[in-house]
């Protein structure tokens, strides 16, 4: 694999992220001006949204790993990691149209009545698990492990876990499983293990590569720790009154050790942000918020609170400003072209549009308590929204691979 390759898989996962993107801002102005007619439900496109959105972050850290691997374990790349990522691709898009018309419900064609959203997630899902395989293997018996790889197996381990979680959700529809405790436990456990688990140390792991052996701290970091207490903290995103007050100190002060954790390796990678991409020194700031919040998530009234008014920031401080960001800045750094001009006005507006919708959330959760409406923000979420996607087109031509100089 080239890096015209590596190029190409930027720019479709680039592609991924604009068409979801896009979906997002429909959704945004959605809220303020209500859904146009003939475009949908509501509740479905989200489901299109969120889960082609995870297409994104997935090709992006699946190619900065196979990107890394080589150097990493001293072998070849797996021939087949080619047509995993080309899989992994596909099947993140068609998601986009097929959960679109009824989400999680069935869509008639022709004689047949077909759960198309659950049927294309569940064909993603196997590529995610093909990746898995083709990793395990490409890293089996690696004696030298050095921290990205490290980070990287247990993230693989993490990615596992939400994955059954995933696959369960068509598992229980089939099933005719109605109870609403274990219903919501499975879509924790993929949604939040995905995020904070797989992600997180996915991202972390990507980031020590892009420094190289010589800026890894010689001291200890968290790894299996790190990822052996995020496990619980899946339980936090459930409803309040789902869960009983054991499980929910269980969660809480499993989550304050990771955010200890996470904390040890933010010391680490801020004393090193001069190196760093733009966009990865932005990223912190969603970081930093996950870290604040575990502190807060510690006053189970706060906890109540938040899950129901900041959860759609919290979930997009961690995937966008905190994931997305970073993925951006490392695949940028990369496999970006040299356009120093794009580059510049594509980093200022993605900058300026997630900083605006990231406030504007935030700002919407404690409508009640200032002057503005919790309408006004959502117009400025909507507005910033834009601002991300013109963003992200600009970054395709950063990514453009059929014509290079
Ligand atoms: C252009 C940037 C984005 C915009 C405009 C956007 C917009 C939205 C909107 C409007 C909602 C529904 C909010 C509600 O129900 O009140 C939503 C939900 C969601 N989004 Fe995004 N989003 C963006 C980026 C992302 C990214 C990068 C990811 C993941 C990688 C993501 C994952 C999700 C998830 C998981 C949900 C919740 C789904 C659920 O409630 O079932 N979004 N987004």
């Amino acid at each position: 694999m080239t890096r015209t390759t590596f190029r190409q898989y930027a720019f479709l996962a680039v592609l991924i992220l604009v068409l979801a993107g896009s979906t997002g801002a429909l959704l945004r102005f959605a809220l303020v001006y209500g859904m146009p007619s003939g475009w949908g439900e509501f509740r479905n496109v989200v489901h299109a949204h969120s889960h082609t959105m995870f297409g994104w972050t997935v090709l992006a850290l699946f190619a900065l790993i196979w990107h890394h691997l080589p150097e990493l374990t001293g072998q070849p790349r797996p021939r087949a990691a080619r047509w995993q990522m080309a899989a992994t691709f596909v099947f993140s898009l068609l998601q986009l149209p097929a959960f679109w018309p009824n989400g999680y419900q069935s869509t008639p064609i022709g004689p047949l009545n077909l759960p198309l959203g659950a049927m294309s997630a569940g064909f993603a899902g196997l590529t995610w698990f093909w990746f898995m395989g083709l990793y395990a293997r490409a890293v089996w018996g690696v004696r030298a492990r050095g921290l990205p790889l490290r980070l990287w197996n247990w993230a693989v381990v993490l990615l596992f876990i939400a994955s059954l979680g995933a696959m369960a959700e068509p598992g229980l529809m089939v099933m005719d499983v109605d109870d609403p405790f274990v219903k919501t436990l499975f879509l924790h456990v993929f949604l939040d293990l995905f995020t904070t688990g797989w992600l997180l140390l996915g991202i972390f792991g990507a980031l020590w590569a892009w420094l190289g052996k010589e800026e890894t701290p010689a001291g200890w970091l968290p790894v299996a720790s790190l990822a052996g207490f995020t496990i619980p903290t899946f339980l936090l995103g459930m409803p309040p009154e789902l869960l009983s007050p054991g499980l929910f100190w269980l969660a809480a002060l499993a989550n304050l050790i990771v955010a200890g954790f996470v904390a040890v390796h933010f010391w680490h990678f801020w004393q090193r942000r001069h190196r760093l991409p733009r966009l990865v020194q932005f990223s912190m700031l969603g970081l930093a918020v996950q870290m604040g919040a575990a502190v807060m998530m510690l006053v189970p009234s706060i906890w109540q609170w938040g899950v129901g008014a900041l959860r759609i920031f919290y979930l997009h401080d961690m995937l966008l400003v905190w994931a997305s960001s970073a993925l951006m800045g490392l695949l940028l750094a990369q496999f970006g072209n040299h356009n120093a001009r794009t580059r510049a006005w594509m980093e200022g507006l993605w900058v300026l549009g997630v900083g605006l919708m990231w406030l504007a959330l935030l700002a919407g959760g404690f409508a009640s308590w200032l002057p503005l409406s919790s309408r006004t923000f959502l117009a400025i979420a909507a507005w910033a929204s834009v601002i991300i996607v013109l963003a992200a087109m600009m970054a395709l031509k950063l990514f453009w691979p059929w014509k290079e100089k």
